[in-house]
């Protein structure tokens, strides 16, 4: 059964892109009027690969974003994941659907099946650990991609995804990454601020991501332990990449946004205690430094009955940029509070399918997927730091050889063994 605690501070989109896409969908007709006359086709024909949660929101968002859009095939490892994204986008959207029997594929192989057919993007939202070789695949053959956040659980898959962006570039493809902050007004307009100088030179900066314990599932009698670490994917660090990439890697991207670059250093500390579950840690504090000195410190915890915050921070030498989804501000001098003064409320969700159409149509290029694969690294140097509580440079990582989870995928893959990593000795 699934368990979720602490749903308050449960925000990783999980939480409430919902509503923003109720409100979307109302202003969907004046948000389309640029995108949908621009050059190129009309019809704009989608696969998704991963049909949970964030999969099946990224459908629908895809859907909201343009009239043009039509679902085409659909890709999951279970049928019942599959059917209740089928379902529910027929219910809605049903004339925009069409995925019959033979473009609805089941298994580890299904993501080879729908780069194989005729489509303008495929949205890729399995567990990070199979995103860089799926749109590694997607890339070679010439498609359009829309990629949940992170890229990679390892440094291996973050350098096969910075490649793979390289390989879009040479072919114009768009490639655009689910880190919504980056297609949301408030964050834009505050970038644009801090890089105009509205707070001086950056000397030091903070990112939270502190919420309760996230979701996990008992283990059903008939279930395999390949089954259920995936089902249960959250909790296991080959899959996820442990909380610090899976959920905070959209703080520390935000960091590496204000900053222009990725940090070169990072020394943390972390454990567990709480965790019914996995193999994950429970927190992480990590401090990360930047080649010109400053230093960025983050925090990822989820535990219940604790103080939360998604947040960032950036301490300028004349004024600070306080940031969070939907709220952005600047203190000092150079004051200045987001507004949305009249712009139509368009979910970040939605408008990251929007800008990716647009690019598509326009053949623009639009493409995200080293500075995501450079941000899902950082995370990972910050893992890496806390698990072995010694100072990891990116130099290392983007050397290391590291790779998590087995030599080959299939049914009979079993658990690993439980082990934690204990500071000073891993
Ligand atoms: N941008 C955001 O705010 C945001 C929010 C939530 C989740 N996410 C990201 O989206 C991704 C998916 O998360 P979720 O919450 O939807 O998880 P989920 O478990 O609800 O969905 C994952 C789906 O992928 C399927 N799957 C697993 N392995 C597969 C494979 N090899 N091939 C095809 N399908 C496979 C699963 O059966 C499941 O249906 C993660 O990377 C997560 O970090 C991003």
């Amino acid at each position: 059964m699934s368990k979720r605690t602490n749903k308050k501070a449960n925000a990783d989109g999980r939480r409430d892109f919902m509503k923003v896409s109720a409100l979307a969908a109302a202003a969907m007709n004046l948000s389309m009027t640029g995108s949908i006359h621009a050059a190129g086709k009309e019809e704009i024909k989608v696969g998704v690969v991963g049909c949970g949660g964030r999969g099946s929101g990224a459908t629908r968002d895809s859907l909201e974003a343009d009239p043009g859009v039509k679902i085409m095939a659909m890709a999951d490892v279970f049928e019942d994941r599959l059917r209740s994204n089928l379902d529910a986008c027929k219910t809605r959207f049903a004339d925009r659907v069409d995925v019959p029997a033979e473009r609805q594929f089941i298994g580890f192989d299904g993501y080879k099946k729908v780069i194989d057919l005729d489509l303008d993007y495929i949205i890729f939202a399995t567990p990070p650990y199979f995103r860089s070789e799926h749109v590694e695949a997607a890339v070679n053959a010439g498609k359009n991609v829309f990629m949940e956040k992170p890229v990679a659980v390892d440094p291996v898959g973050c350098r096969r995804m910075m490649a793979a962006g390289d390989v879009a570039t040479q072919k114009k493809l768009s490639v655009v990454c689910g880190t919504q902050r980056h297609h949301e007004d408030c964050y834009l307009e505050c970038v644009q601020k801090v890089k105009d100088g509205a707070i001086g030179d950056i000397v030091s900066a903070e990112c939270y991501w502190n919420q309760g314990q996230l979701w996990y599932k008992n283990r059903e009698s008939n279930w395999s332990d390949m089954e259920w670490m995936i089902r249960n994917w959250v909790n296991w660090r080959w899959l996820s990449g442990d909380h610090i990439v899976e959920q905070h890697v959209h703080n520390i991207d935000v960091v590496n946004w204000f900053k222009g670059t990725h940090p070169v250093r990072a020394t943390g500390s972390g454990g567990r205690a709480h965790r019914v579950t996995g193999d994950q840690y429970d927190f992480f504090a990590v401090d990360f430094e930047y080649a010109d000195g400053t230093h960025s410190a983050s925090y990822a915890r989820q535990i219940n009955g604790c103080a939360n915050a998604v947040e960032e921070r950036i301490v300028g030498t004349k004024g600070v940029a306080q940031t969070t989804s939907g709220r952005t501000e600047i203190t000092g001098p150079n004051a200045w509070k987001y507004r949305r003064k009249g712009k139509p409320v368009v979910s970040p969700y939605v408008q990251e399918h929007i800008d990716l159409i647009k690019s598509i149509r326009d053949g623009a290029g639009l493409n995200e997927a080293r500075r995501i694969a450079e941000s899902t690294l950082t995370a990972i140097m910050g893992r890496e730091a806390a698990y072995t509580g010694r100072a990891v440079t990116w130099d290392e990582m983007m050397k290391s050889d590291l790779k998590l989870g087995p030599e080959t995928i299939n049914w009979e893959v079993a658990c690993p063994e439980i082990k934690i990593p204990v500071p000073g000795v891993a």
